[in-house]
């Protein structure tokens, strides 16, 4: 049994919909006194080596990497940043598929599938995975698959999107003293006003027309992003007879969603149109610190792509710029494991920082985004990251960026590892997806 799961996982979606339709989603304000805007307070740091293993030894071989030091690192995040999936983590099952063909003008096909958490018969969450493909293509497709923040339904104005449950916040909340002790969670049907909301960060019709696919899940099917969201997450599922709350290394948020890509994976790997060998994950911010998770996590997906993913995700921790561990923990404590809680200000004792996590793409692409505005996510030490990758990819046989000169504005840089910084502030805009297009053509040798 599940006694945190409210009933409406197990009775169904529109019985909880007549109870539930108050309130809202606690997300605090992310400013934090301990944010440095100042390069000047960046200091000198140093950066654990990727290629030496905890013992003190030097990794000189590519088979030392795969075998050894990449489950280390691996291991290191797990119990140490985004937590580790338990063992009884529920398992999906696809349980209800829709097909509409020569949707958006003729332009593509589309799917809706639903796939819902099961642990041991008992059913949980169903996330709705929205799946379009070029109308014309003459056989599987590559596809672009990434979490969204607000609902399958504003990633198109398409009016064949079904309208799920999204879980919204509540300014009432926000007023007036200290929110969280306030804050109450609940949901609602989607707007159909929300209809394309988001159509700028998606550029569905972009995708398309470049013969590729586009696979979107709705974030909060899979967890409330909230720190009150967990009784109505996967992961609650897996808490075990007696147990309150997870592990001090068990599983995050962020890991719960993470670990929701590679059961969509699942999925796609039964889809008939689609090239599951290439499947590249993406994500923005928050789900930007997931898609490189997920991609670290799941070796099946072809390429990684983090859209302004910042701090806990492309972003250097020990360059203490922007927003900074505890930021993260204070504000949004349900995205990391407890163990995280400790670098709190302590970023310099972290085992690892990101430009291994970016490093366990390897010897897969990844591509690392930044906007100049976007000084929160600290543009440079998500370049820095993404440069401090570049040995184990040299290593594996593969190129890294190949400098460590941050590059000028909309100067992409495309090798194994890709980089670029947009004129702009935090978002995902065509231009962002132009690069991942292109990156994506480059290495699947795509015209
Ligand atoms: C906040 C948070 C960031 C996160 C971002 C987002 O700004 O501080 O770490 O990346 O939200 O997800 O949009």
């Amino acid at each position: 049994m599940f006694p945190r799961l409210p009933g409406f996982f197990r009775s169904g979606v529109l019985a909880f919909c007549g109870a539930a339709l108050a309130a809202a989603l606690f997300l605090p304000a992310t400013a934090s006194a301990q944010d440095n805007y100042d390069e000047s307070k960046v200091g000198n740091y140093e950066l654990p080596d990727p290629l030496t293993f905890l013992n003190g030894k030097k990794v000189t071989t590519a088979e030392q990497w795969t075998r050894e030091r990449r489950p280390e690192i691996l291991r290191l995040f797990e119990d140490q940043v985004f937590g580790e999936v338990p063992a009884s983590a529920p398992l999906a099952r696809v349980v209800s598929v829709e097909e509409a063909k020569g949707v958006l003008g003729g332009l593509g096909d589309r799917k809706q599938v639903g796939i819902q958490f099961v642990r041991n018969g008992l059913a949980g969450p169903v996330m709705q995975l929205l799946l379009y493909v070029p109308a014309k293509r003459s056989g599987p497709v590559p596809v672009f698959l990434g979490l969204n923040f607000l609902g399958n339904q504003a990633v198109d104005k398409d009016p064949g999107i079904k309208l799920g449950i999204v879980w919204s916040r509540d300014t009432l909340t926000r007023t007036g003293g200290p929110s969280r002790d306030r804050a109450r969670i609940v949901s609602k049907i989607a707007a159909e006003a929300s209809r394309g909301e988001r159509v700028g960060r998606w550029q569905v019709e972009k995708i398309l027309q470049a013969g590729f696919g586009l696979a979107t899940i709705y974030y909060g099917d899979i967890e409330p992003d909230s720190v009150l969201g967990f009784p109505y997450g996967i992961r609650a599922m897996a808490l075990n007879p007696g147990q309150a709350k997870p592990a001090a290394d068990d599983w995050g948020a962020i890991a719960g969603w993470a670990y929701a890509l590679s059961k969509a994976m699942d999925y796609l790997e039964t889809d008939a149109d689609v090239d599951a060998k290439r499947v590249a994950v993406m994500g923005h911010s928050r789900l930007g610190k997931t898609s490189l998770w997920a991609g670290a996590m799941d070796e099946r997906f072809a390429i990684v792509i983090s859209n302004d993913s910042g701090e806990g995700g492309a972003a250097i921790a020990r360059r203490n710029f922007g927003e900074r561990t505890e930021g993260l923990n204070r504000n949004f404590p349900h995205w990391y494991c407890a163990n995280f809680k400790q670098y709190s200000n302590q970023e310099a004792r972290l085992p690892v920082d990101s430009h291994m996590l970016i490093a366990l793409a390897a010897p897969r692409p990844v591509y690392v985004a930044s906007a100049v505005e976007d000084r929160h996510a600290d543009p440079r030490g998500e370049f820095l990251g993404a440069v401090a990758a570049g040995p184990v990819y040299q290593l594996l046989g593969k190129q890294g960026l190949g400098t460590d000169a941050m590059p000028g504005v909309h100067q992409p840089i495309m090798h194994d590892v890709g980089y670029h910084v947009r004129a702009g502030v935090h978002d995902v805009t065509a231009y962002d997806w132009d690069q991942y297009i292109a990156f994506a053509k480059l290495h699947y040798g795509m015209k």
